[in-house]
């Protein structure tokens, strides 16, 4: 469906029934429509269709190779980076179609990402944080001190760093270099967070940290996390999308997916028979 006919069916919508249009409207923060992506000859994708809520933290689980990074990295347009990777069908974020607009750098500023493994830059603890807004022109040294702080607080790690701002962020443990990470990820001020399993190299104590600090986030961001670990999934997401072979077999509230889930192929994964 093109842009021109969604938003002709929303204003519609918005004339014949205001009461069922206010019940959904501000729950999808990110809308995918009939996505296909593929590299080069080869499919990864498939006719991908979900909305993502609000505000609230949404998994993706399934086999390793399924498509779950390829489908993240649509959010924000990272795979525009491959070469020969080709797409078809809609993302809508907040009504606009990010294939649609050339503003890349606006997108990931509003839709940022937390990988695997630590990526911080070889500076210190406040330069990695400081980096984005400085990027962004922000010059005001008091300013700055604010944005560091928050994004330090926001990312539960202020009062384990703050003495220590000016070191190497390289010195912190893993566990605490992913929530720098996350920390400059939300100095950025962004809406959404995109996570590709954050904590698959962390030990299980920073796991749980980086686990609480996500249930926390999630009450000022839209988070889309994927992950391997069926406990995580379970413990802190509200919906979870099993993705087999480039397509999501089953979509649905986390305590639906783990608990009753309407496909045998999601049941199979999740009891743990495959993957
Ligand atoms: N840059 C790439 N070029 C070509 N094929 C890729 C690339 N990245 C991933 N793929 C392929 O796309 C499929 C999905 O991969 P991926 O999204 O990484 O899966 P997952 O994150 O679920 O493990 C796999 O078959 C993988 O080999
Ligand atoms: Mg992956």
């Amino acid at each position: 469906m093109s842009i021109a006919v969604l938003e002709r069916n929303t204003e519609m919508k918005e004339k014949v029934m205001p009461m069922m249009t206010e019940q959904l409207a501000g729950t999808a923060k990110i809308s995918v429509k009939y996505l296909d992506l593929f590299y080069g000859e080869k499919q990864a994708l498939h006719e991908i269709s979900i909305d993502i809520e609000e505000k609230k933290a949404t998994a993706l689980i399934g086999p390793s190779g399924c498509g779950k990074s390829t489908f993240l990295r649509t959010l924000n347009r990272m795979n525009d980076l491959i070469d020969g990777v080709k797409i078809n069908g809609n993302i809508i974020i907040d009504n606009e179609n990010i294939y649609q607009s050339n503003d890349v750098i606006k997108l990931r500023t509003k839709v940022g990402m937390v990988f695997q493994k630590p990526n911080l830059f070889p500076m210190s603890i406040y330069d990695n944080v400081a980096y984005g807004p400085r990027a962004q022109g922000i010059k005001s040294k008091k300013e700055l001190n604010q944005i560091v702080e928050e994004s330090l607080r926001g990312a539960a790690i202020w009062d384990e760093v703050k003495d220590r701002l000016k070191s190497s962020a390289l010195g912190l443990s893993g566990g605490q270099q992913q929530r720098v990470c996350i920390a400059r990820t939300i100095a950025m001020r962004p809406e959404i967070i995109l996570m590709d399993e954050p904590t698959s190299a962390l030990d299980p104590i920073s796991t749980l940290k980086v686990e609480e600090l996500i249930e926390k986030l999630k009450k000022d961001y839209t988070i889309v996390i994927v992950t391997h670990n069926m406990q995580q999934a379970a413990r802190m997401s509200d919906k979870t999308a099993f993705f087999l072979n480039g397509e999501i077999v089953e979509y649905d509230l986390t305590d639906n997916i783990f608990s009753n889930p309407k496909d045998q192929r999601t049941e199979d994964y999740v009891t743990g028979r495959f993957g």
